[in-house]
């Protein structure tokens, strides 16, 4: 970001205009806003109620060996439960879109999983028509019936290329756990990812542009350096599982900012058909899991100094990186050089906010050394809720001048999820009414899904899922959230 964007995003932060509930009392979200919920399909596709596992389950992904190894299960803070407790959308998907129709949503969120279109090795394809003799046919048919579902409901999708996952051929995460030096398919680590899952952004841009405008590239980036190469732990421990990997780890962020770019190029190449006719046939984005970051102990001035480097590094690298081609070649907390590859490359901001976190500096202690000295703070993350922190986030991102969508917002603490939804939402209609463009709010999750390496310990469903049966019951969040719809806002006090 440029000091002129640093100085604008200040004066947004101190002169922002105060939301004036006399003029809008009802607190109604603009009229185009789209309100609907989030998956992706790890997450929900498996545990289909009568369809065999063998169509059923992807076994194809990195996160499938990494939550089913019995190696892994033992040795990581993985619990190890059977994927097919999840809720089994790949065959209710129809059904399920009936109920957010009668919710009144009309933005879904989901993911297409590279490891199903693409499950065998398809690194020898160097275009997108090479790779087309890959791709699995009935994957493909189910996706089109997905998007025919969502269509016949007037829900708009908003499709994640990549949410979390890569295909076992791209990515072993076992066996880069147990023996990092000898594995060969580095997933993140390898810059060839960047190209390969660039090509699958193609086709997939060429084989569902008639069906999808909104794109996001990746799902938290961030999240997946952190829970897979710095510190995987009680919050999140994914593949490879490896802890302080300073050189693959300065590799996957750079790989991923990188990807992002390359993405965006073969969708706006691929994907020529403006189905909404807004006049754009793609429109590209990455989803954040942007945090409000406050210092530990704000006494402290060095806790400060760790605020900025964490804003650096979960937000700007990114953020600044794919807007301005702002590129931090040491990733020290300064922009060294200006890269035109990657400049200009989002329509939009994602946002995936949870929660705060509080910082401390731990400098000069760097556990990642000189290939990126801007780590040098700790975080403290926890699911406690702070919901005016979804406002502070959309005035961060606001910075960049682009429109923003909340990809993700929600709570595992479903008992209290009514009051913690409204207090988001309150904070969210705060931060548009002092004039941020955000153009859409998807609650995570429709239905309860597998939590990553939590399994279902951890549920976040407008939906209660019943493993046996797979019935979904609404809990009484998605009641209230059924009527905040209907009343497009939060209504008088
Ligand atoms: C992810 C989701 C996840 C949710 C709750 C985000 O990190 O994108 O896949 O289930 O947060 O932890």
């Amino acid at each position: 970001m440029s000091q002129l964007l640093l100085g604008s995003w200040i004066a947004l932060l101190v002169g922002c205009t105060k939301p004036d509930p006399e003029s809008n009392p009802g607190k109604t979200f603009p009229e185009a806003f789209k309100w609907g919920s989030a998956t992706s399909g790890f997450q929900v596709e498996p545990g289909c109620p009568t369809w065999s596992d063998e169509v059923c389950v992807d076994t194809q992904s990195d996160w499938y060996a990494w939550v089913t190894s019995p190696e892994i299960i033992d040795s990581m803070p993985v619990t190890g439960e059977d994927v097919r407790h999840s809720p089994g959308m790949w065959e209710t998907f129809e059904d399920d879109v009936q109920l957010m129709q009668q919710d009144g949503h009309t933005l879904y969120r989901l993911s297409i999983e590279w490891s199903r279109i693409f499950p065998d090795d398809a690194s020898a394809a160097t275009s997108v028509d090479e790779l087309e003799p890959y791709a699995n046919s009935a994957a493909i048919l189910r996706y089109h019936e997905f998007f025919a579902a969502l269509d016949a409901a007037g829900i708009e999708p908003l499709v994640t290329i990549n949410h979390n996952t890569l295909p076992l051929w791209v990515h072993d995460g076992v066996g880069c756990h147990f023996d990092y030096e000898n594995c060969t398919a580095r997933g993140w680590a390898d810059p060839a990812t960047a190209y390969r899952i660039a090509l699958y952004a193609g086709f997939v841009g060429r084989e569902f542009g008639a069906e999808v405008d909104q794109w996001a590239t990746l799902n938290e980036p961030f999240a997946n350096l952190l829970s897979g190469y710095v510190q995987p732990g009680e919050d999140r421990a994914g593949p490879p599982g490896l802890t302080l990997a300073a050189e693959p780890g300065v590799a996957v962020i750079r790989n991923q900012i990188e990807a992002h770019a390359a993405m965006y190029d073969q969708l706006k190449t691929e994907d020529l058909s403006d189905v909404d006719e807004d006049g754009a046939a793609a429109n590209v984005g990455i989803v954040l899991n942007m945090v409000a970051i406050d210092p530990k102990n704000p006494d402290r001035p060095e806790d400060d100094d760790a605020v900025a480097h964490a804003d650096h590094l979960y937000h700007r690298l990114f953020l600044d990186g794919l807007t301005d081609g702002a590129w931090d070649e040491d990733i020290d907390g300064d922009f060294d050089t200006t890269r035109d590859d990657l400049a200009d490359r989002l329509d939009w901001i994602g946002i995936n906010y949870y929660n705060r976190m509080l910082v401390s500096s731990i400098a000069p202690f760097q556990p990642f050394g000189d290939l990126a000295p801007a780590f040098d703070f700790l975080p403290e993350f926890t699911w406690e809720s702070y919901e005016e922190g979804i406002g502070r986030v959309v005035e961060r991102a606001s910075v960049y001048g682009l429109p923003i969508f909340i990809t993700e917002n929600g709570t595992p603490n479903t008992e209290d999820a009514e009051p913690i939804l409204e207090g988001h939402l309150e904070s969210l209609w705060q931060a548009i009414d002092a004039g941020a463009d955000v153009r859409g709010y998807a609650y995570w999750s429709f239905v309860d899904n597998y939590e990553w390496s939590h399994g279902l310990d951890m549920r976040f469903g407008l939906y209660e899922l019943d493993i046996a049966t797979k019935a979904r019951t609404p809990r009484p969040v998605a009641e209230r959230y059924r009527e905040i719809i209907a009343a497009h806002g939060l209504g008088p006090e």
